[in-house]
């Protein structure tokens, strides 16, 4: 009889955890070549529950689009992870162009679809991202990729309109936003 209880409880813990860890996303994330749900639960701990995920998994939205206090951190993290594959401005290597409007996957041109293909991986060489970085880091590293779109606004699709009319495609031969290795609290450091 005890036991059973004991399992019964022990039971409806686990349900419990899952359904608070699920309720953090409101949207569904797919991985990007199979379709199959995205488990969060293999991202790291840390960066879990910085203001910039939470809004993300509830909206969609990444808020470090929109901080450029973030940016020097944003670049160096694209520098250590990406940069070898993708190009020092995402201009493509091994690994395709990220800096202007055409994708492979169509999808990426949304923060949702970009976040998918970072955390889940896509083909070949593009293995999945939770082991390597945390869900902070990739919505830092989002928004460098989106930072660095060098063309004609009108496809940054992943901008409201608003957004979209002040943007400044980047220009590799202008000065740029030097990376940094410190993770200020506004960008999901430690507060303090
Ligand atoms: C070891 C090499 C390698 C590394 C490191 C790497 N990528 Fe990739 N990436 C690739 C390759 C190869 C592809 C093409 C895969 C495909 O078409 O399915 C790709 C595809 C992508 C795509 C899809 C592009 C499109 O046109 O739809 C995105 C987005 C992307 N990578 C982002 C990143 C980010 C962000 C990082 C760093 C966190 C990163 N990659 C690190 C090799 C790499």
């Amino acid at each position: 009889m005890r036991t059973t209880h004991l399992l019964k409880t022990a039971a409806a813990l686990v349900t419990v955890g899952t359904l608070v860890w699920g309720a953090h996303a409101a949207i569904m994330l797919s991985n990007t070549v199979t379709g199959a749900p995205l488990d969060l639960s293999e991202a790291p701990e840390e960066g879990r529950d910085t203001e910039a995920v939470k809004t993300f998994l509830a909206t969609g939205t990444n808020i470090y689009n929109e901080k450029a206090v973030c940016l020097p951190k944003a670049h160096e993290l694209f520098l250590s992870m990406c940069s070898g594959c993708h190009g020092h401005y995402a201009e493509g290597k091994i690994g395709p162009g990220l800096n202007d409007s055409y994708w492979t996957y169509p999808k990426n041109e949304t923060d949702q679809g970009l976040f998918e293909t970072i955390f889940g991986g896509a083909q070949g060489q593009m293995g999945p991202m939770y082991g390597a970085l945390n869900m902070n880091e990739m919505l830092l590293v989002m928004a460098w990729i989106r930072h660095v779109y060098k063309e004609d606004p009108q496809g940054a699709v992943w901008l409201t309109p608003e957004q979209r009319s002040k943007f400044k495609p980047f220009n590799e031969n202008a000065s740029h936003i030097e990376p940094a290795e410190e993770l200020l609290p506004a960008c999901g450091g430690p507060a303090g």
